[in-house]
């Protein structure tokens, strides 16, 4: 019999080796190599097809029947065995194997239970028939069964992300294998952007075996910038313990400078002498040259242009202090932050500032009375702005100041709503705070709005 089989070999591969000669052609179409996972099942996607199937075969045989063998299309060998025959259910070497096609269909798709490691090796299908019209051994294609004990990992694609712009959308594909398809792994995500969406389907791959596909897409935010996202796979297994696998990716995001804003070390309310250190910190990527341009309300150029500023207090150098950081995607301002003179100091500056403020209202007062009696006088209108202007270029200043706001704000595409809002308001504080430390009458602000008109007429 065993002889028998061989002979039968020779003369199908021939048929195979010279197919434009043979009666009857013949092919199994499966997959070269399945995984499979000890524990669990395997399922083998298999087709075939002879020449003269719908013609003949259909209409003579009763039934057809499928058997598997092992390692070698012969099963005269020691070494090689009839795994399956479906006709009497036997089963050699496994505890269970079912053809889930249909024979009558073409389809040898079957299903093998309960993997071991000794599984590994290669099958090759068997067709048979009742009455026996036809029997091949499709040997032009076995299947191997590679089994391993833990699963592999899910394939993350991309799986090397290039850095990816800010708001751009991006679409990450976590794809496991499911050997066994009446089990398929549990794919789930961590670390999961905010707007992500995820859609999960087991789905067949060009070889008819099956994974499950998931797919998450998401706009990136510059707050994922370097997270690390999971692709989480759960393999549940009938005779081992489940086992789980993960890949990640380091998600890179590209924005411009975000959430910039200012610390002060020791504090915002310093005493004269002290050391005092703004920094001016930023997040934006690429953060490897972020530069800092640091201007003080007042002065219409930068003052500094390094991370950090450290100043020895002088009263001078109260006021407000914002920082501007800028990478090669955009740059963004600080809001404004106050360098004032701790409470005592400060309180004695403004007891001292207030008597000297009475003293000045009485005299401006005078100045006023003086002014009124002569209005009709054209030069000595000039002659006081002029002095307003020269004793107050404080007040000068703050409008210099205004105006460095407000042109930072039209030149500055990025420089957004809130904060020119926010300035205007910090200013006014700030110019009241101004008066009192720089020992100026309440009456000053008057005398800023002329100097304001008189700088406009210049322009
Ligand atoms: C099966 O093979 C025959 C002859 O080669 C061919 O005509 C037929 O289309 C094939 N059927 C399928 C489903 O491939
Ligand atoms: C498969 O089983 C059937 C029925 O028991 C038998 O006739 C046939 O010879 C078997 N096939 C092989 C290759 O042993
Ligand atoms: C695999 O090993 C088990 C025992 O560990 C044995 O029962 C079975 O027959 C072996 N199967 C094969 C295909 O060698
Ligand atoms: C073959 O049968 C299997 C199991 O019933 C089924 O999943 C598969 O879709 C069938 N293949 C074809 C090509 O019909
Ligand atoms: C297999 O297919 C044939 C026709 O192609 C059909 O008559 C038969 O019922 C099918 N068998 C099963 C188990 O689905
Ligand atoms: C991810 O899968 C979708 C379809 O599921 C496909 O269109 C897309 O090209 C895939 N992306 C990558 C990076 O593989
Ligand atoms: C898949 O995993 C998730 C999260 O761990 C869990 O909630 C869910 O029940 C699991 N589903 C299955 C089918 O195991
Ligand atoms: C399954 O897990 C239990 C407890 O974690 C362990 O004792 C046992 O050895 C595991 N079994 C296998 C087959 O790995
Ligand atoms: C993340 O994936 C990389 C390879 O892509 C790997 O080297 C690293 O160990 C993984 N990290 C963790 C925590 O799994
Ligand atoms: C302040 O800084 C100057 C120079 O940077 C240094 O000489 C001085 O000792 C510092 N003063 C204090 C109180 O740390
Ligand atoms: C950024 O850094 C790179 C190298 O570190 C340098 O070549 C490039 O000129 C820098 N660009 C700016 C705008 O500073
Ligand atoms: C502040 O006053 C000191 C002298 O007290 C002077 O050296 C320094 O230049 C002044 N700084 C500013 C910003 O006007």
């Amino acid at each position: 019999m065993a002889g028998n089989q061989i002979g039968s070999f020779i003369f199908i591969s021939s048929l195979l080796l010279h197919t434009q000669l043979a009666d009857v052609q013949y092919s199994a179409v499966m997959p070269h190599t399945v995984t499979a996972l000890t524990g669990s099942c395997v399922q083998i996607p298999c087709t075939f097809n002879t020449s003269d199937f719908e013609d003949k075969l259909k209409k003579t045989v009763k039934s057809f029947y499928g058997l598997w063998l092992k390692k070698i299309p012969q099963y005269g060998n020691t070494d090689s065995f009839i795994a399956f025959n479906s006709s009497n259910n036997i089963i050699r070497g496994f505890s269970d194997i079912q053809i889930t096609g249909n024979l009558s269909e073409r389809n040898c798709t079957t299903v093998f239970y309960n993997i071991m490691m000794n599984h590994s090796d290669n099958y090759y299908f068997r067709l048979e028939t009742k009455p026996e019209v036809f029997k091949a051994t499709f040997n032009n294609q076995p299947v191997r069964i590679s089994v391993r004990d833990f699963p592999q990992q899910p394939e993350l694609k991309p799986n090397n992300l290039p850095y990816v712009m800010e708001e751009s959308t991006v679409n990450l594909n976590c794809s496991a294998e499911a050997p066994c398809p009446k089990q398929p792994p549990n794919v789930s995500w961590s670390n999961i952007p905010e707007s992500a969406s995820i859609t999960t389907q087991l789905l067949e791959k060009p070889d008819k075996t099956q994974s499950v596909f998931s797919l998450m897409t998401f706009k990136a935010s510059y707050r994922d910038h370097k997270k690390n996202i999971y692709c989480t796979v759960t393999y549940t297994r009938e005779t081992a313990n489940d086992s789980t696998v993960e890949t990640n990716v380091t998600l890179l995001v590209l924005f411009p400078p975000k959430e910039t804003h200012i610390t002060i070390s020791p504090s915002a309310s310093v005493s004269v002498g002290t050391n005092v250190t703004l920094t001016c910190k930023s997040k934006g990527s690429p953060s490897n040259n972020m530069t800092y341009t640091w201007y003080k309300l007042g002065k219409d150029t930068a003052i500094a242009r390094e991370k950090k500023i450290t100043f020895t207090v002088s009263q001078n150098d109260t006021g407000f202090y914002l920082c501007t950081a800028q990478n090669k995607h955009g740059n963004q301002s600080s809001r404004p932050k106050n360098i004032q003179l701790t409470s005592e100091e400060s309180s004695r500056l403004v007891i001292y500032g207030c008597t000297k403020g009475i003293f000045t209202l009485i005299l401006l007062s005078a100045v006023c009375f003086y002014y009124l009696r002569i209005k009709t006088s054209g030069q000595a209108h000039d002659t006081g702005s002029n002095q307003a202007m020269d004793k107050n270029s404080d007040a000068v200043a703050i409008y210099a100041n205004n105006g460095f706001v407000i042109s930072e704000k039209n030149e500055k595409e990025t420089a957004d709503l809130h904060y020119g809002e926010i300035d205007f308001s910090k200013l006014q504080t700030s110019h009241a705070t101004r008066e009192f430390l720089s020992n100026e009458p309440p009456t000053e602000y008057a005398e800023l709005q002329v100097t304001e008109k008189k700088t406009k007429i210049n322009k």
